[in-house]
């Protein structure tokens, strides 16, 4: 009914709108005066100095969150990170060593691929810790240690509270495996704490895109193919954000990491094709300018999501939309916002069911 999709059309666009207080639920309770607290962690800070490689293992979304997971953790905490999907994981013989950690990323809990990879690296010794949404899934109680993302019920197939709230835990590990480390001091921990701690305001304030996002989803819904492309974290993004797309609005899209868009990707390039370029990370921004210019070249339309301030590409771009200015590390939570609204009203402008997408579940649960 219309009460309990918040007097919202569709219950995607209620989580959407859901976000700020997910994060808000899922953060501040493991924030202490500055200090990040993971009490449902078992680990001593021993155990975590003692870890020599993390492995994160998920499906869809997750398997995104995981993306963005392994750039910051590497970056802050300086420990390698493998992302793996679930359903290559358990088949592929991996690796995995004494000190190693695998980290399952799950909304639901009950992902069959990811259960049955969870079920592979423990059975192999490996400490399990879970990220998952649904207290005492099957997931959660088959880890040693699991951290919830507080993002309360999601009944849309397609992920955005969810996968939002993942990657916020995300941030939360790498910056405290970083500072128990010592690769993040005392100060620069608590600078970026309070950049992740601006998050959930800064989605409120992208809220104020809606109109615009709607008028461009309108203006693209007859799109045949859509190139999303980015650089670093912002290419995790792309990721996800062409998943958005193509689960609901079953236009088909490519996320491309802007550097290798020459090896492949411009082929398909013609006049009109839309190209979404992220180009929100400050040291790639130039970067990302030329690639824009390379695809304009090609007779693209290009999109481009950048941060306040940065008008360089308003000159090369279409169109721009801009970002509230934040670290380069947690453009992810602020980057899928306004392509999570573009795919939703180029799926209502389909005529699809938002909600509900043709073949695809919100849980699977058969492998
Ligand atoms: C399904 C959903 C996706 C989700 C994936 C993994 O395909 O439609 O939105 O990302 O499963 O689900 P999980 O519950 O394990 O996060």
């Amino acid at each position: 009914s219309a009460a309990e999709k918040g007097g919202y059309d569709y219950f995607m666009m209620k989580e959407i709108m859901e976000q700020p207080k997910a994060l808000k639920a899922t953060i501040s309770p493991r924030l202490d005066n500055g200090q990040i607290v993971l009490d449902q962690l078992k680990y001593t800070d021993e155990d975590i100095k003692n870890i020599n490689r993390i492995h994160i293992v998920a499906c869809g979304s997750a398997w995104h969150a995981g993306i963005v997971g392994k750039y910051v953790i590497e970056d802050l905490a300086r420990i390698p990170v493998e992302v793996d999907l679930a359903s290559e994981f358990r088949y592929r013989n991996p690796i995995l060593n004494k000190n190693d950690v695998c980290i399952i990323i799950s909304q639901s809990g009950e992902t069959a691929d990811t259960l049955a990879a969870l079920r592979e690296a423990k059975r192999q010794g490996i400490r399990i810790l879970s990220i998952v949404n649904v207290v005492g899934s099957s997931i959660a109680r088959d880890s040693d240690d699991v951290l919830y993302t507080w993002a309360g019920p999601e009944i849309a197939v397609a992920t955005t509270k969810g996968y939002s709230t993942q990657v916020a835990l995300m941030y939360l590990i790498a910056l405290k495996f970083g500072q128990v480390r010592g690769c993040v001091s005392a100060e620069e921990a608590a600078k970026l704490v309070a950049e992740l701690e601006s998050v959930p305001e800064k989605i409120e304030q992208l809220f104020a895109l809606d109109g615009k996002m709607k008028e461009l989803a309108e203006g693209h819904a007859n799109a045949k193919d859509v190139f999303i492309i980015g650089r670093g974290i912002d290419y995790a993004v792309a990721l996800e954000c062409s998943l958005k797309l193509k689960e609901i609005s079953y236009i088909h899209s490519e996320a491309y990491a802007a550097g290798e868009l020459k090896h492949g990707t411009i082929s398909l390039i013609e006049e009109g094709t839309l190209v979404v370029a992220i180009a929100t990370q400050d040291t790639l921004y130039e970067k990302l300018v030329s690639n824009v210019k390379e695809v304009k070249a090609r007779g693209a339309n290009v999109l481009a999501i950048a941060k306040e301030g940065n008008t360089e590409i308003a000159e090369v771009a279409d169109e721009v939309i801009y970002i509230p200015a934040i670290d380069d590390r947690f453009t992810a939570s602020l980057d899928v916002i306004p392509m999570q609204l573009f795919a939703y009203y180029v799926a209502v402008a389909r005529g699809c069911d938002v909600d509900k997408p043709r073949n695809l579940a919100k849980s699977v649960t058969v492998e």
